[in-house]
């Protein structure tokens, strides 16, 4: 593999995560693994205790609270395990025999989080999407009535990755607010002052995996349960700025960066733009078709990170699947559960991925349909 791989190497990637990144990162990520600020050593070889590392992760920290307007109200994480880390993390800290937790059930992640918070207390799901496959999210409505009346939290999943649906507002709950954002972090505004803990495993918008972003109200960390180990302690991660132990450096140098890139894009509100203009070319080759594509979400809550769709033939999926790779697109095969194509358009893919796969589509059903 080329050390110097340019942008004309590239094909177009739509996996769902680790995912693609911006081109602009990865080039200036290849010069600093080598020396960074003209230290003479790579960002990999730093110590995570040096000034060089204390002034990357004090940039990192800044700029995610100046993309998303974050106020000292909440302390900023990086994090180590996952997002499926925090399946279990948020529990522990803040659910315990006696008291319950909302969870509404919006697929595969729900579920896995639903599976972990019942080892800790008890567990409400005020709406489940398994009998309809996961088409949709709850509304309002569906949850009015079904919440707990003094829920230790409300958790949800704002971008379903398996499935392509979203959430087009966070759920209204009295009760604490906690997001797992993984899929989508970052590619609309998002309103930190409504969640008492919002997170995201880095492998999609933000970075390379292996780091997780975790943002959290500080008087909610307090009111965690005592004798945590360390390491699943928020209030310890908090009180040593991410680093007790030795951080997911080179994921959290990584994450800078894309925050930064994220910024020079115009900030949030653009890149919802440009995601919304992405997405919007395939979910319109999936509408045009009258039934030869059929969509997985339904319309209203479609995800614009992951776009799920199957052919009415499944025969042909395997075909279409062929034909993209000849024309240089990777990723689409769907998620092992469910089959299928998912496109995953996130933050950095292409707008112009979006056009070649809109155009095979509706190429190949001219030919096939
Ligand atoms: C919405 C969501 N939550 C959680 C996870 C699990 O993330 P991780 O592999 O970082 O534990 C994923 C992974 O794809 C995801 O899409």
């Amino acid at each position: 593999m080329s050390a110097t791989a340019s942008a004309t190497d590239r094909i177009f990637n739509f996996s769902a995560g680790p995912a693609v990144l911006p081109e602009s990162v990865l080039e200036q990520a290849q010069k600093d693994l080598w020396n960074i600020c003209d230290s003479g050593i790579g960002i990999m070889e730093h110590s995570h205790r040096g000034k060089v590392f204390d002034r990357v992760i004090e940039e990192a920290e800044a700029d995610c609270r100046k993309i998303a307007d974050i106020s000292n109200d909440y302390a900023v994480l990086f994090l180590q395990g996952g997002a499926s880390t925090q399946f279990g993390q948020i529990p522990m800290n803040f659910l315990s025999p006696e008291r319950v937790a909302d969870y509404p059930n919006t697929g595969e992640w729900t579920t896995k989080a639903i599976n972990d918070a019942k080892k800790f207390g008890k567990v409400n799901v005020p709406f489940d999407g398994t009998a309809e496959n996961f088409v949709r999210v709850p509304t309002d409505a569906d949850l009015e009535g079904q919440l707990s009346s003094d829920a230790a939290y409300l958790h949800y999943c704002s971008n379903n990755t398996i499935f392509g649906t979203r959430y087009l507002t966070p759920p209204q709950t009295k009760a604490p607010l906690i997001c797992d954002t993984s899929s989508e972090m970052f590619s609309r505004p998002i309103d930190i002052n409504r969640h008492a803990l919002i997170y995201a495993g880095a492998q999609k918008n933000l970075g390379p995996s292996g780091v997780t972003l975790v943002i959290i109200r500080r008087d909610f960390a307090e009111t965690a349960n005592p004798n945590l180990m360390a390491m699943m302690d928020y209030r310890n991660h908090i009180k040593n700025g991410s680093r007790y132990n030795t951080p997911p450096a080179f994921g959290i140098y990584f994450m800078g960066l894309v925050f930064k890139w994220i910024l020079n894009q115009g900030g949030l509100e653009s890149i919802e733009r440009r995601n919304a203009a992405k997405a919007q070319l395939i979910y319109d080759a999936i509408d045009e078709s009258e039934g030869f594509y059929i969509g997985h979400s339904q319309p209203w809550c479609r995800s614009h990170m992951n776009v799920t769709f199957r052919l009415s033939n499944p025969d042909l999926e395997s075909e279409f699947l062929k034909e993209a790779a000849a024309q240089r697109m990777d990723g689409l095969k769907g998620h092992r559960s469910t089959g299928g194509i998912r496109a995953s358009i996130y933050n950095a893919f292409p707008h112009a991925g979006c056009e070649a796969l809109a155009n095979l589509m509706r190429d190949f059903m001219a030919r096939k349909g």
